[in-house]
């Protein structure tokens, strides 16, 4: 069972939002999940241009690492996202990144997979940005375990009083990779946001005839 967290601050390791990550993982790790993290800043992701180049084959225009990082999203079971809280939004690297998954969410190729969502913040926000977070999970088609988020004060050493708390939701992650897990409300939403989907892939069934018969095969297209 494999976990990929994937983090948005620019601190990068220095991050208060990856280290309160960090203790999710481990809360996953202690309860038999392989752990990874992804640092969004240490790869190339070009800001989407709205070409819409990639609804014809699902390939970028931009040659850079979305691709590869997609890939690893792919190989995942669990999938982690951790933003700060920047004008009571996510980061902007995170926004850009998750603007370049519209491809992945039209066509649900992370379905089915659990996650949860992680932010940290001065004062406010923490859980909106968890909250949307979530919410992109679910236009992926994965349910969010639930989510964490400290707000610091300024002091990063806060998040260490989120510690258990951190670990527990990693651990109940892990749990529900494991177990399964049903949530009615979010699965209505899935299951309400596919419906739209379907209508793209039936569309473009002639150039992205594999994505089309791959719902086809998994029983979303009649
Ligand atoms: C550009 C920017 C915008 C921010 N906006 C907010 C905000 O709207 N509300 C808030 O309470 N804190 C805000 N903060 C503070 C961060 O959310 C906080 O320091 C966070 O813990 C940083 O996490 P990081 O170390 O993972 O980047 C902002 C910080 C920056 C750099």
């Amino acid at each position: 069972m494999k976990i990929l967290a994937i983090h948005g601050s620019p601190h990068t390791t220095r991050s208060t939002t990856r280290k309160l990550a960090t203790f999710v993982l481990e809360g996953a790790a202690g309860a038999g999940a392989e752990i990874e993290m992804i640092d969004l800043c240490d790869f190339r992701i070009t800001p989407c241009t709205a070409c819409e180049g990639c609804s014809f084959n699902g390939i970028c225009v931009y040659e850079d690492d979305v691709p590869a990082i997609l890939e690893r999203m792919k190989e995942a079971d669990g999938i982690v996202f951790a933003s700060p809280v920047y004008i009571d939004n996510i980061s902007g690297q995170m926004k850009i990144f998750f603007d370049r998954l519209a491809d992945a969410i039209h066509y649900q190729v992370l379905a089915g997979k659990c996650g949860c969502s992680v932010a940290t913040t001065h004062t406010s926000g923490g859980a909106e940005v968890v909250a949307y977070q979530d919410h992109v999970l679910n236009y992926l088609g994965v349910i969010s375990v639930g989510g964490i988020h400290v707000a610091t004060g300024g002091n990063a050493e806060a998040v260490e009083a989120a510690e258990r708390d951190a670990r527990a939701l990693g651990k109940k992650l892990a749990d529900a990779l494991r177990n399964g897990l049903s949530d009615p409300k979010q699965e209505e939403e899935i299951t309400g946001n596919r419906e739209f989907f379907r209508t793209i892939v039936i569309e473009n069934r002639d150039f992205r005839t594999e994505e089309y018969e791959r719902w086809v095969r998994l029983g979303w297209i009649g």
